[in-house]
């Protein structure tokens, strides 16, 4: 998850969706479209008009290198919306626009050229040619581009040693394990290095295993490449864990876009509320989102003055002229060395204490958090920025079952 947030995001998406409405029916155009304007939700309409709502009123950006994961469940229209990109379905209302261009526009050759050119596409079940040898299914596209063949093959290895599998580039596609095949499939996307990705569950038919491995390597790759992918995914752990941002649907709308961060620790209604709850959260969540202000030991206090500011909290940390911690009290050191008559805070100081960094998750500080000593969070000069009480963990990694409940209740306004 290395360089996924804090990026400097263009303003001009690459991929704009501008109120897309696609209704699917004989007069798309009709009473379905006017009902799904005026807010009918998706099975009214199909029971008033028998007409189907595929998407209404969407609205997203996909910025310049970035990972945008549309996630929702069966039929909540993420395929459909991914294919209003590439326009294999035209929209019924509002509007498509990729790098400027308005697909909605294009037709024939134009249309032609421009999936080509600007886009490449694999999805879950990528048919290969069975007949045609892993590095000719690679430069299948540019060979329809008329790609010549010396060309054709050198972007095809290219491709191919990007996912790992140059040295298949002679085996048959029956040869490869599935998911050697959908690596193929992500090599072809690549071979005519497009801008933009469009993943439709690519990697949905893997199993967990090499799932995990394909979500890796797409991550490496991006981090080389920087392209703007639009991926599509029903599985919210896999959005996590490859979106830069994430756009959540149901029943042909858009219902929270935000952050992996965000998503978990501010669900926009109980629905993503209750996918959220499923989630490692752990593996998201950092340490800046949980850490406390640093307040350290006053210089100079006595035990007694360091005891009673110290409060509730499970310790506070002695700093040297740096701003550096050296040293740490806790409530049971203080107690004690109280208990036996002494003020001498130096006698309650304990130096054994952990250290991480503001952009761990909490899973990489959890072991760390098991001796309950709280954390010192130092930035790369090693200076106190936080403290981390390791109560603290265990509160957030409970906190959305909490929200859940709270909405059940109705306690929280969705
Ligand atoms: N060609 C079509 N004709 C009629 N209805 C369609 C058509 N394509 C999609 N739909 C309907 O549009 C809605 C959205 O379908 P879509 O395929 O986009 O869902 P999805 O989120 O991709 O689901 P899945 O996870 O099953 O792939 C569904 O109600 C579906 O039945
Ligand atoms: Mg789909």
């Amino acid at each position: 998850m290395v360089g996924k947030q804090g990026s400097n995001r263009p303003l001009t998406p690459k991929i704009e969706l501008r109120h897309v409405y696609k209704i699917f029916g004989d007069q798309p155009r009709g009473r379905a479209l006017e009902l799904a304007k005026a807010g009918v939700p998706k099975d009214e309409v199909q029971a008033l008009t028998q007409h189907v709502v595929g998407l209404s009123d969407v609205t997203f950006g996909v910025e310049d290198g970035e990972i945008f994961v549309v996630m929702g469940l069966s039929g909540s229209g993420k395929s459909t919306a991914i294919r209003t990109v590439n326009r294999l379905h035209s929209v019924t209302d509002g509007e498509v626009v990729v790098d400027g261009t308005h697909v909605q526009s294009l037709h024939g050759r134009a249309l032609q050229a421009f999936r080509r050119q600007k886009m490449g596409m694999v999805f879950q079940h990528f048919a290969l040619f069975p007949h045609r040898s892993v590095i000719a299914n690679v430069g299948y596209g540019l060979k329809v581009q008329g790609v010549g063949r010396w060309e054709r093959e050198q972007a095809a290895l290219s491709a191919l040693s990007l996912v790992g599998l140059d040295r298949y580039a002679g085996s048959m596609p029956s040869q490869l394990s599935g998911g050697m095949q959908q690596r193929v499939g992500l090599a072809r996307a690549l071979a005519s290095d497009p801008d933009i990705l469009l993943m439709d569950e690519a990697f949905s038919a893997l199993d967990p295993l090499i799932r995990r491995q394909m979500q890796d390597e797409m991550l490496a790759i991006q981090a080389r490449l920087h392209k703007t992918i639009l991926f599509i995914t029903h599985d919210l752990n896999e959005a996590l864990r490859i979106g830069d941002r994430v756009c959540i649907m149901k029943d042909g709308a858009v219902v929270q876009i935000g952050t992996p961060q965000e998503i978990l620790t501010q669900p926009g209604d109980a629905y993503v509320a209750e996918f959220v709850q499923d989630v490692d959260q752990g593996r998201v969540i950092t340490v800046a989102d949980v850490m406390a202000e640093p307040r350290p030991v006053v210089p100079g206090a006595t035990l007694g003055q360091a005891m009673r500011a110290l409060g509730e909290r499970a310790g506070a940390f002695v700093l040297d002229a740096s701003g550096a911690p050296t040293a740490v009290l806790t409530a049971p050191d203080g107690i004690r060395v109280a208990g036996l008559g002494g003020d001498d805070l130096a006698a309650a100081l304990r130096t054994d204490f952990e250290r991480c960094g503001p952009e761990q998750t909490l899973n990489e500080v959890y072991a760390a958090a098991g001796r309950g000593l709280p954390i010192a969070v130092v930035d790369t000069h090693g200076r106190l920025v936080g403290n981390l009480d390791p109560r603290e963990i265990m509160a957030e990694l409970g906190r959305v079952e909490t929200l859940i409940d709270a909405f059940d209740r109705k306690e929280v306004a969705p």
